[in-house]
């Protein structure tokens, strides 16, 4: 059995090199059961890398990763067997096919039932839309298609990269409900502000690979080095 201060996903100290790049530079973090973790940081700060490293599209040059304790080699076919789905930056969806398959075929050792993929599809607000086609439905709802899509596996950890990438306001406080009210641990990579302080228990901030700052939304907004690396960008 795990303690329950090894519940949950956790990295430890993650260096990730791109050859003189260093992407990620010794990055540590929790994730523990039921929480909503934000991972914030400008353009080019590690975020993606940071979650391909979890999915097992990235290796780590050093460092490691457990899951309830236990040490874990992410592998992308693998992810939804260990409770693990995310959504990709932007919307990801195959055009040849319906809204329905694309859920249906989208996880490999653990295919939702079609009960599933409705059921995922009606929790994001689309299940009308369950035998269209994506390009033919506008980028709001292939973003909600895409959630429905991560959600149907019914994770333990979703992981989603910037979901509110491209949408209006309305949208994106649709989504900072469901964030907030769906029963699972969710880490979450976003550019959009209000939405991760609003929604995130704790927030890691990356800067050039480098965490520069752990802490609540209070503690992050008010983080001079956070506002530094921020105003670093648009200078
Ligand atoms: N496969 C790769 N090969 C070489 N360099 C890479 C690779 N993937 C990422 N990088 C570099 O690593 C750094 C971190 O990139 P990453 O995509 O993780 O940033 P990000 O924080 O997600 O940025 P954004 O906010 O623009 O999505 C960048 O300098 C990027 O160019
Ligand atoms: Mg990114």
């Amino acid at each position: 059995m795990s303690t329950p201060a090894e519940q949950g996903l956790s990295l430890h100290h993650i260096t990730v090199r791109f050859g003189g790049l260093v992407a990620l530079d010794d990055v540590s973090l929790r994730v523990p059961p039921g929480r909503v973790v934000g991972v914030i940081g400008p353009n080019g700060a590690g975020k993606t890398t940071l979650f391909n490293v979890i999915c097992g599209f990235a290796a780590p040059q050093s460092g490691a990763i457990t899951l309830d304790g236990k040490p874990f080699k992410p592998r992308p076919h693998h992810l939804s067997r260990h409770g693990i789905a995310r959504t990709l930056q932007g919307v990801g969806q195959f055009d040849g096919m319906t809204v329905l398959d694309n859920i249906l075929v989208g996880i490999r050792d653990h295919r939702p039932t079609s009960e599933e993929a409705h059921e995922a599809l009606d929790r994001c607000g689309v299940g009308e839309f369950a035998n269209a086609y994506p390009a033919s439905l506008p980028y709001a709802t292939r973003k909600r298609v895409e959630l429905a899509r991560a959600l149907a596996s019914r994770p333990r950890i979703l992981m989603l990269d910037e979901p509110a990438g491209g949408l209006d306001g309305e949208e994106i406080d649709w989504l900072a409900e469901l964030i907030r009210t769906i029963e699972t641990t969710v880490l979450l990579v976003e550019h959009h502000m209000d939405l991760v302080m609003s929604v995130c228990d704790e927030i890691l901030v990356l800067d050039f690979g480098k965490p520069i700052a752990l802490g609540s939304p209070g503690e992050i907004r008010g983080n001079e080095k956070v506002t530094e690396a921020y105003l670093g960008t648009a200078a």
